[in-house]
């Protein structure tokens, strides 16, 4: 009902929003790693997909690179949150580096899934966007036998030779609808598939879009705090445009256009998994200036999960240097 929706001039917050605790703990290794062994710390990957977290992290003397090749005799290696595949665990081991691997929990048990299932004969479709690194993570985990499917009509041409023995896994940060209905056309095609026992998708991806389906209707705008390379970041703008809310993405409080304001009062907030408090703060700070006045959180599922730290890194005296 109207009375529901946000009062003109007020910004209205998606609860949960921001940092999950892949990301946190991913940035917390870093962090630590370079407190440990000082810089430089070499990174394959960006940690997580947000350029305010990469540049500060650049700045505390982390290296960010994409190939080993870039990576000096002797040094201390972070995997990115996204995982990695089997080859480039392998080629970090055979080079004797000191790795420590910031793959988000949920990721990798997406991986051992995959290997076990692999040990016992099946193929695999996975669901997922092409390039994005956790998905060569996955894939990278087999050297055969594993098929992407980035939409419903990949999966009449993905090249199952054993559709009695195939399992479907996913990435973790897809729109839980997309990945329904590309499911659906699954299913219709090989109804022997075996699913996740849970569904891949992380409590963080369902929890953030769930929220954005609360707020959207109740605002003439949303604005997602995001970094371009973010798929939950991404994910989140879409679902609020296909609610019928107009809905734009910032990498930071600067990237917001006044005009996007224009007859539009009240404005709805959230942050993908990867994007920080601070750039949140900031985009509230310029809404105001352009005439916002309040804000309100809406009430949402809170989040308790936090992963340990690796070993090496984890130790109490360290919380704080
Ligand atoms: Fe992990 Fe999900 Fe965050 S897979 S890194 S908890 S978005």
């Amino acid at each position: 009902t109207e009375a529901e929706r946000a009062q003109p001039g007020e910004i209205l917050m998606a609860s949960p929003r921001g940092f999950c605790a892949g990301v946190d703990r991913a940035i917390e290794i870093v962090e630590r790693a370079l407190r440990k062994f000082g810089a430089p710390i070499y990174v394959r990957h960006e940690i997580v997909h947000n350029t305010y977290v990469v540049n500060d992290l650049k700045q505390k003397g982390a290296i960010f690179i994409e190939d080993l090749a870039e990576v000096p005799p002797g040094a201390t290696l972070v995997f990115s949150a996204h995982g990695v595949p089997k080859a480039v665990e392998h080629e970090a081991a055979v080079r004797g580096f000191q790795v420590f691997d910031a793959t988000c929990p949920l990721v990798s048990k997406v991986h051992v899934e995959v290997a076990k299932l692999a040990r016992e004969g099946y193929e695999f479709l996975m669901i997922g966007h092409k390039g994005h690194p956790e998905v060569e993570g996955t894939m990278g985990q087999l050297s055969d036998g594993i098929f992407l499917v980035e939409d419903a009509a990949d999966v009449a041409h993905a090249p199952v030779t054993r559709p009695d023995k195939l399992a479907v896994v996913t990435q973790t940060t897809l729109s839980v609808d997309d990945a329904a209905d590309i499911l659906a056309a699954v299913k219709a095609r090989f109804p022997l598939v075996r699913e996740p026992k849970k569904q891949d998708i992380c409590y963080a991806t369902q929890n953030r879009q769930d929220a954005v389906k609360v707020l959207a209707p109740k605002v003439d705008v949303v604005i997602v705090v995001g970094s371009p390379t973010s798929s939950n970041s991404n994910r989140l703008r879409e679902l609020a445009a296909r609610l019928g809310t107009p809905a734009y993405m910032v990498d930071s409080a600067t990237d917001l256009q006044p005009e996007w304001l224009d007859g539009r009062p009240r404005v709805g907030l959230t942050a993908g998994a990867s994007a920080p408090d601070v750039l949140v703060q900031a985009v509230i700070a310029r809404l105001k200036a352009l005439g916002s006045v309040s804000v309100r959180s809406l009430p949402g599922v809170e989040e308790t999960i936090e992963f340990p730290l690796p070993k090496g890194l984890g130790d109490k005296s360290m919380a704080e240097a």
